[in-house]
């Protein structure tokens, strides 16, 4: 087949490896992909969406694959689907599970899927009252995209309010934040579950977990994620089933009910809260780095996945997953995630040791490449280590000994990723 995968990302680039991995003839390329995604694609650089739906036409593209949100939320998926082309991902109503953290919530009080308590408004004194309701943390969310930042978590009402305030008047995050949802803190620990939807049919992938804060021992600022690893040893059978029965199939049944079928990847942020799921957050892509983990661990066709999905027949397929454990350790620049940082050249050593060559690989992400050949750093996440192995010490161990392989100037990586599956 021909794909054409949309992103420039480590997720992105994961997508590409895993299924130039599978052998089976597939032409790759990539809008518009990065220093390294050359080495497995073609890159092009086409932005406007009907320009690029025109060129996957006229050059036989067969599949096109998804990775961030921005283009889903855009509506590109409608404009592939109205040039007759099959394309993986949720149509612009649908990315509103994501687009709008006002229409997610109300859609899942609507069905009846548990998630926070909350109200949503554009009324200061309505948002205000409600605040007086909660005890302090205090939740408060922008409706719109904010690149990951539209979450507050107020130490008191006074910080509450004053960010109410804040994003109501557009200060903080503009249009953004001119509605806003107050909500409860809940207590508990967080996983992301992931399912690739065909808007019927559904296939839940082995549960992960995101290290969102820069610092080890979940200290600093939040970040895009700086580590991840699957599967975790938090989830059992019990509460896969609860996720599948109370969160996933309402969902799926939900949005046909809506009219706006869910196809692609349902990203489902969860509070297990008591050894109960509770919905923090839908997105409508995968996670980044999640998806780094989630792509080697699969044993079955990752392209035939998608494919299947993107023409509803999910339920032709059988998925299988390695027994393994997968566990990825971001490195990132300098200044990361406070402001950019100076490219750095990117120097790997020639791997000649058997374990690492056989149980690690690199993901790229913020890389370009210079006019001398080599890679260099873009700012932000650069690139994951990616370690398998037959328990998660082993595949940390063996991620972090590939890590020990990368030089660039101001590398920042943390030291304990899937700390919370290792202790005592
Ligand atoms: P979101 O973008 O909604 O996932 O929020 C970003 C992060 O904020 C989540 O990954 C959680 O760590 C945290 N968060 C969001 N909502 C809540 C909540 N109701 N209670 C506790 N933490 C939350
Ligand atoms: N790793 C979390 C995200 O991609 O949103």
């Amino acid at each position: 087949m021909k794909i054409l995968i949309l992103g420039s990302g480590g997720r992105e680039y994961s997508i590409g490896l895993a299924i130039k991995n599978e052998d089976a003839g597939h032409e790759l390329f990539y809008q518009s992909g990065n220093g390294a995604t050359d080495a497995i694609a073609t890159n092009i650089d086409i932005k406007d969406y009907n320009e690029l739906a025109l060129w996957a036409k006229e050059n036989g593209i067969e599949l096109t694959i998804v990775g961030p949100e921005a283009p889903l939320v855009d509506g590109v998926v409608d404009i592939f689907k109205s040039h007759n082309l099959t394309i993986f991902g949720p149509s612009k109503e649908a990315a509103q599970l994501e687009g709008s953290k006002v229409y997610m919530k109300n859609f899942l009080a609507k069905y009846n899927i548990p998630t926070a308590r909350y109200i949503e408004s554009d009324s200061i004194e309505e948002l205000y009252k409600f605040t007086d309701t909660l005890s302090a943390p205090i939740v408060v969310k922008a409706d719109g995209l904010c690149g990951g930042k539209g979450v507050i978590i107020a130490q008191s009402h006074d910080e509450a309010k004053k960010t109410i305030g804040e994003m109501l008047s557009g200060k903080a995050f503009g249009d953004a934040g001119k509605k806003v949802i107050v909500e409860e803190f809940l207590d508990g620990y967080e996983l992301s579950m992931f399912a690739v939807c065909d808007g019927k049919d559904y296939i839940l992938l082995p549960a992960a977990q995101d290290h969102k804060r820069v610092g080890d021992g979940d200290t600093g600022p939040n970040t895009g994620g700086m580590g991840a690893y699957a599967p975790t040893p938090l989830v059992d059978d019990a509460l896969y089933q609860k996720v599948k029965d109370r969160i996933i199939r309402p969902t799926l049944d939900g949005m046909q009910a809506e009219g706006a079928p869910f196809e692609g990847v349902l990203f489902i942020g969860i509070m297990v809260v008591n050894g109960e799921p509770i919905t923090l957050e839908f997105n409508v892509r995968f996670g980044d780095p999640e998806c780094e983990i989630l792509m080697p661990l699969m044993t079955s066709s990752v392209a035939d996945m998608f494919y299947k999905a993107a023409t509803n027949r999910l339920g032709e397929i059988k998925v299988s997953f390695s027994k393994q454990y997968a566990v990825g350790v971001v490195m990132a620049s300098e200044n990361y995630p406070y402001g950019s940082s100076k490219p750095a050249e990117i120097i790997l050593d020639d791997v000649h040791h058997e374990e690492i060559e056989k149980y690690t690989h690199i993901s790229f992400a913020g890389v370009s490449k210079g006019d001398d050949g080599k890679l260099y750093t873009t700012g932000g996440r650069v690139l994951l280590c990616i370690g398998l192995g037959d328990s998660i010490q082993q595949a940390r161990d063996r991620a972090y000994l590939r890590c020990g392989q990368v030089h660039f100037a101001g590398k920042k990586f943390r030291t304990d990723i899937a700390y919370q599956a290792l202790q005592d």
